[in-house]
């Protein structure tokens, strides 16, 4: 039987500047151009999973404003249920303030509306896989992850958690920089995979199931305390990495719901992140996360570390 995702998180409206490279500080660039985009990395990891066939439920909050209406529409266009979005007055919908040079990408996220939650509480059932990420209060993300049955966290933007939060992670998702802070164990060199494999049973010690360190073109290592695996990313061309990592845990959370183990939903998700770095945009790039399952075959099986 497949299950519900159920995303708790930001919802945002991304504005994004393409430059030949990054401005130095006290640096005056002109940029290449601007475009504007839905985003959030909850949004998008919702409907990332709703592109790969999952039934999936928001949880968030917007602005009464008309970037607001815009990033709904753009859910409920992709199919997510947005009855648990909630509107705050008084406040604009998040916003983030994107730079794109060579396919890489800087980020600055201002709030807005999704640090209002007070008086919500999400309707969980027991079977949801719950998805939640770190752009909204912590607070709220400790409740939901000791209400849900299953927990999937994506530690981004990265901050200190608690081993009680800890221990409520089923899986953990994080790249090599949040490895790295979320395990205290600093960035030594993570894009090594035994610095990668040390500090992600670190996290396992404190209580975490699985940890999914995302590893860019070198694709992805999940560990478990009995269990350590890498898949290897395709060779693609990086036109815009933004939302990559929303690929990855919007699939990897969409295969636990239909019933996949732990690495053939690590194949899946590493082969979303990599569709997704082939185009402009976080959503704008997840239309072929339908075709999944016939490009899965371009990510290596799973090897065991
Ligand atoms: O992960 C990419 C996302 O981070 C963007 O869409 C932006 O809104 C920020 O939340
Ligand atoms: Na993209």
């Amino acid at each position: 039987m497949t299950a519900r995702v159920v995303v708790v998180g930001s919802i945002n409206v991304d504005h994004t500047i393409a430059l030949e490279r990054f401005p130095r500080p006290g640096e005056t660039l002109l940029a290449s151009s601007l475009s504007h985009s839905v985003g959030g990395k909850g949004a998008n990891q919702a409907v990332a999973a709703a592109k790969s066939g999952a039934t999936v439920a928001m949880v968030g909050v917007l602005g009464d404003d008309p970037e607001g209406d815009t990033a709904l529409h753009a859910l409920q266009q992709a199919g997510v249920d947005g009855r648990s979005v909630r509107r705050a007055s008084g406040v604009p919908t998040g916003s983030a303030w994107i730079s794109v040079a060579s396919g890489d990408n800087t980020i600055l996220v201002v709030s807005g509306a999704n640090h209002q939650w007070t008086g919500i509480e999400p309707s969980l059932q027991q079977d949801d896989i719950v998805l939640a990420q770190l752009e909204i209060p912590l607070p709220v993300v400790e409740a939901v992850a000791a209400a849900a049955g299953m927990f999937v966290l994506n530690a981004a933007p990265s901050q200190h958690l608690s081993d009680e939060l800890l221990g409520h992670c089923d899986v953990l998702i994080v790249n090599e920089h949040e490895l790295a802070e979320v395990s205290g164990l600093g960035a030594s060199d993570t894009a090594d995979p035994a610095a990668v494999v040390a500090a992600s049973h670190a996290l396992v010690k404190r209580g975490v199931t699985a940890v999914a360190t995302t590893l860019g073109e070198q694709g992805a290592i999940l560990c478990t305390a009995d269990e350590t695996f890498q898949v290897r990313a395709p060779v693609v061309e990086v036109v815009d990495s933004t939302g990559a990592g929303d690929a990855f845990c919007g699939v990897f959370a969409a295969q636990l719901a239909a019933g996949a183990s732990i690495s053939e939903a690590l194949r899946f998700a590493v082969t979303a992140g990599s569709v997704s770095v082939q185009s402009a945009t976080a959503q704008g790039s997840y239309a072929d996360l339908a075709m999944l399952p016939s490009l899965v075959h371009r990510t290596p099986q799973v090897s065991t570390l």
